[in-house]
């Protein structure tokens, strides 16, 4: 330990003026580098700030800020008296440390990720089930099987050799590109999309394409809970942007975007995860507004775009970026079938076609078999029956939501009123009275994820997230009654007046 300390206190990083990287990020880099490359161990002392400043004629502040990035990383711990030191590499439940050294930061990032998203609280054993708002996942029961399948026996029965080769086109199949420019306000050229497998690969595939380890990215809390995880396991840094009916703060989405090192900014518009919220026309300009007056490039997650229910969309934030710096992602899997992992991004080609080289490396190309079934299901008119009766459903069972949730539930909960997608938002006046209402509605047969899951730090939440993916309306009925009784339990309230009410 005493010989990893002393080569802990020569590690001195060299510094490239000319980079682009900020001053701070490359002494975040070199230790970050230095630490899973193993040459800096759990337990080891980083040199003190003073020593590094004075080595490297940089402000005490430049050092300060790069050990702050490395923390937030968890990969060091700052003590006063004792200095800044390597902390132990979390491992996996599982995991012997051996196993761990096989594993690249990346996998072990991804690794821990996946095993600390615990979800909606079970419902204790023996207990039946009230109502399930905890999935976010199409009902399988309401899946027109019969219709893929004849789209399906079509496709292969009249192309089926040539679909199941190679197709050769990275970026999609023409006849789908086709297809999805229509239905885009932009009317995007062929060379402006890119099919992707799923909402999920486009996100990270983004990510990968602008972004490297340290970087920083904005987003709003509360947010995706696979995205907090996707930067964590890049090693990126997000920066929250507080987000409620009143749209994105300014004023901290003004600051995140003057921090050093911001790489992306990440949003959902429309029927945002996990609060159902969407901006308005003036809310997307007045966030755009702030965000073109940079050169940071933006991602739009339309992941529910197909499933709205009444009112209209506004301008994408896309069409609102004069820059071209604006990529939307878009995905078949909450409007259709997650089963496809079909998904689509639109963007200027000079983004598009570097991450269409990056998803060469990771899949060559989506299934050219399933781009051609869907082709097919879209051109039969299945899909847009499937849909509007989808729609339609959607529209009972948000109206079904409100009618009993919102007039029983206490003064000081608020809850949204989406114009389409499955979410809803229930919010109590206090942090961490979400996470307790989860708890408390699962003992009574509820499912409901606590809004913690989506904090960018995992901090107690004031709200839980209802999902109307899976409960039927009398389902919806029975599970309002008991959210409610267990906000007025919460609120130690008897009286039982309006919520504020906010799409
Ligand atoms: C906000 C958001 N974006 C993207 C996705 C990715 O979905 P998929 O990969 O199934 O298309 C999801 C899935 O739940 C989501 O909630």
């Amino acid at each position: 330990m005493v010989e990893q300390r002393t080569l802990a206190r020569s590690l001195i990083p060299e510094l490239d003026r000319g980079d682009e990287q900020s001053l701070a990020a490359q002494i975040a880099s070199f230790y970050r580098e230095a630490i899973q490359g193993g040459r800096m161990r759990a337990g080891d002392r980083l040199p003190a700030i003073r020593q590094v400043a004075e080595g490297l004629s940089v402000t005490r502040a430049t050092v300060q800020e790069a050990y702050r990035q490395l923390g937030i990383s968890e990969l060091v711990e700052g003590v006063v008296g004792r200095g800044t030191t390597v902390l132990p590499g979390k491992l996996a439940a599982g995991a012997t440390a051996a196993d761990a050294e096989l594993l690249s930061a990346y996998a072990s990032a991804a690794l821990r990720q996946s095993q600390q998203f615990v979800g909606a609280p079970p419902l204790p054993r023996g207990r039946t089930q009230v109502a399930n708002f905890a999935e976010l996942s199409p009902d399988a029961a309401r899946f027109p099987v019969a219709e893929l399948r004849r789209a399906m026996d079509f496709v292969l029965g009249s192309r089926g050799a040539e679909l199941l080769g190679y197709a050769h086109s990275p970026a999609g199949l023409p006849e789908l590109l086709l297809q999805l420019a229509q239905w885009d306000p932009m009317r995007p050229l062929p060379d402006d999309i890119l099919i992707t497998s799923g909402g999920q690969q486009a996100l990270d595939l983004v990510l990968r394409t602008l972004c490297a380890p340290g970087d920083a990215v904005v987003l709003t809390n509360p947010s995706y809970h696979q995205m907090h995880g996707l930067l964590k396991a890049h090693g990126l840094r997000s920066i929250p942007v507080p987000m409620d009916h009143r749209g994105l703060d300014l004023v901290a989405l003004r600051a995140a975007m003057a921090a050093p090192d911001v790489r992306l900014v990440y949003l959902m518009p429309t029927f945002h995860n996990p609060t159902g919220y969407s901006l308005d026309e003036q809310q997307r300009r007045a966030a755009m507004n702030v965000i073109v007056a940079t050169n940071v490039p933006v991602l739009e997650d339309e992941y529910q775009i197909l499933l709205r229910c009444r009112g209209e969309q506004p301008p994408s934030l896309r069409q609102l970026d004069p820059r071209g710096l604006t990529l939307a992602a878009f995905t078949f899997s909450k409007g259709l079938f997650p089963g496809l992992r079909m998904g689509w991004v639109t963007g200027a080609p000079k983004l598009l076609r570097p991450m269409s080289a990056v998803k060469r490396y990771m899949d060559l190309e989506t299934s050219p078999l399933l781009q051609a079934a869907l082709v097919e299901f879209v051109a039969s008119g299945a899909m847009h029956i499937y849909l509007d009766e989808l729609r339609a459903e959607l529209r009972l069972r948000h109206a079904t939501l409100q009618q009993h949730l919102r007039v029983r539930l206490p003064s000081g909960c608020t809850l949204t009123d989406p114009e389409g997608g499955y979410l809803c938002w229930l919010e109590l006046p206090e942090a961490g009275l979400g996470d307790r209402l989860a708890e408390l509605a699962a003992e009574r047969g509820v499912r409901v994820v606590p809004g913690r899951m989506f904090d960018s730090q995992g901090k107690p939440s004031r709200g839980v997230r209802l999902s109307l993916s899976r409960a039927n309306p009398d389902e919806i009925r029975a599970g309002a009654e008991v959210l409610a009784e267990c906000c007025q339990l919460l609120l130690g309230a008897e009286v039982v007046s309006n919520a504020r009410v906010f799409v």
